[in-house]
């Protein structure tokens, strides 16, 4: 195993009912500015429980956080917090909302000039105004992580950061806030908890059985109850699961002392930068290629995954690789999140693989992958196979 520190201090509230809690999370003093999208909230009544267990809190609101959040929106949001000395920020709502929030709370406290620089030029982040979240769609942990992904309208970018400053210090998960969502959300989020779990499972062995298994467990139970919470979308007990699934792979437990790929996460950012796809919809579509394409980098943790994942065993080496990549496929077509770009509604989609390789070179992501053996002219030989 290699070494590792890990640290993470978001306390979880999980099940029915936690919202009602919230009041006794937040410092009674503390003025609250509450952070949400699009009014989904609103529908579902999550915002009337957030309100109503505010209590005798002092609050403000902030909405219209965008699906891939914008930076000229959440610079709004910035103005505010300083105007108003807001002290702690209330993101509720998805991973749109809680890395925007994320966002707003580091540029809040930044001192080092224009804040797109912890974006363009990874500045440090040397403080932020403290946050918590009430989760409503199960995908990205955001929740309980330091990964904040931020888009820029006027130059068209899509960029992350990270920083221990961003950890939530609470995360409310109440699976009933998500019986809302849309089909096509739910399904978005199976497959972002999924290739979340691969990144940071198929790259290579090393001796670290422990987080294969947590990682195996996080596979398996999406496959198992992926499908379910989706035809029964007010089954408590199914959603719960994907609640609780989607939280723990990307929290960072299961990367611990592992070595990491995340070569389809950053080939899918600027897939959705350039055209605009949902998160999960370009990792569905990256995801098969990469792992064709590193096949021999990658091919004991293949194997495994093929056998353990897949019930694999029959076949030469190679078959069971090509038949668990191509499993991995018919789930997320079973999904209704396809694989292919050309099942996407974009203009010149035969130019992706050289646009998405120069936006990668743009971005300084050179490198990429378990081995950094991913250059920009692999990525689009990778998007090449997969129009
Ligand atoms: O804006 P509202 O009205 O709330 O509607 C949202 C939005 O339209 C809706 N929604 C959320 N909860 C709902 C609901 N609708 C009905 N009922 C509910 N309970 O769902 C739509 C999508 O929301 P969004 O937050 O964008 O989805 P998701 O949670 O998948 O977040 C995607 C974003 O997270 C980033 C992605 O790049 C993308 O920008 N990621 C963040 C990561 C992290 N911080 O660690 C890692 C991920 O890999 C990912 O990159
Ligand atoms: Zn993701």
């Amino acid at each position: 195993m290699q070494n590792f520190s890990y640290y993470n201090p978001t306390r979880i509230l999980f099940g029915q009912g936690q919202i009602a809690a919230l009041g006794d999370l937040i410092r009674p003093k503390a003025k609250v500015l509450i952070t949400y999208g699009g009014g989904s909230i609103k529908k579902n009544g999550v915002y009337d429980q957030v309100i109503k267990a505010l209590g005798e809190h002092q609050w403000l609101e902030f909405a219209g956080i965008e699906p891939n959040p914008r930076y000229e929106t959440l610079m709004r949001a910035v103005q505010i917090v300083k105007r108003e000395n807001v002290d702690f920020l209330l993101a509720v709502g998805g991973g749109s909302v809680c890395d925007g929030t994320k966002f707003i709370a580091a540029a809040a406290r930044f001192d080092g000039g224009e804040p797109w620089s912890i974006l363009a030029q990874q500045a440090e982040v040397k403080n932020s105004v403290p946050l918590g979240v009430v989760l409503t769609l199960p995908a990205t942990g955001s929740e309980s992580n330091t990964f904040a992904v931020i888009s820029r309208e006027s130059t068209g970018e899509k960029l992350g950061f990270g920083s221990e400053h961003c950890y939530p210090q609470f995360a409310v998960l109440d699976p009933q806030t998500t019986f809302s969502l849309p089909a096509r959300q739910v399904a978005n989020g199976i497959v972002d908890a999924f290739v979340h779990t691969v990144e940071q499972y198929l790259t290579y062995p090393v001796d670290a059985p422990l987080q294969d298994r947590f990682a195996e467990g996080i596979l398996q139970t999406l496959i198992e109850i992926g499908p379910q919470t989706l035809t029964n979308p007010q089954d408590y007990a199914l959603r719960a699961n994907q609640v609780w699934s989607a939280t723990l792979a990307l929290n960072g437990l299961i990367g611990c002392g592992v070595p990491q790929d995340w070569a389809t996460h950053m080939i899918g950012h600027e897939i959705t930068a350039e055209y605009g796809l949902d998160h999960a919809q370009t990792l569905a579509v990256v995801l098969p290629g990469v792992l064709r394409n590193r096949r021999e980098d990658k091919r004991a943790k293949l194997l495994q995954y093929a056998a353990r994942i897949w019930g694999l065993m029959a076949g030469s080496e190679d078959e069971r690789i090509e038949a668990a990549i191509a499993s991995t496929e018919a789930f997320f077509e079973s999904l209704g999140v396809h694989t292919r770009l050309l099942s996407y509604d974009i203009k010149n989609a035969a130019g992706a693989p050289k646009k998405i390789a120069a936006r990668l070179t743009q971005h300084g992501m050179t490198k990429l992958g378990e081995r950094g053996s991913i250059t920009p002219e692999i990525a689009a030989e990778i998007l090449a196979t997969r129009l």
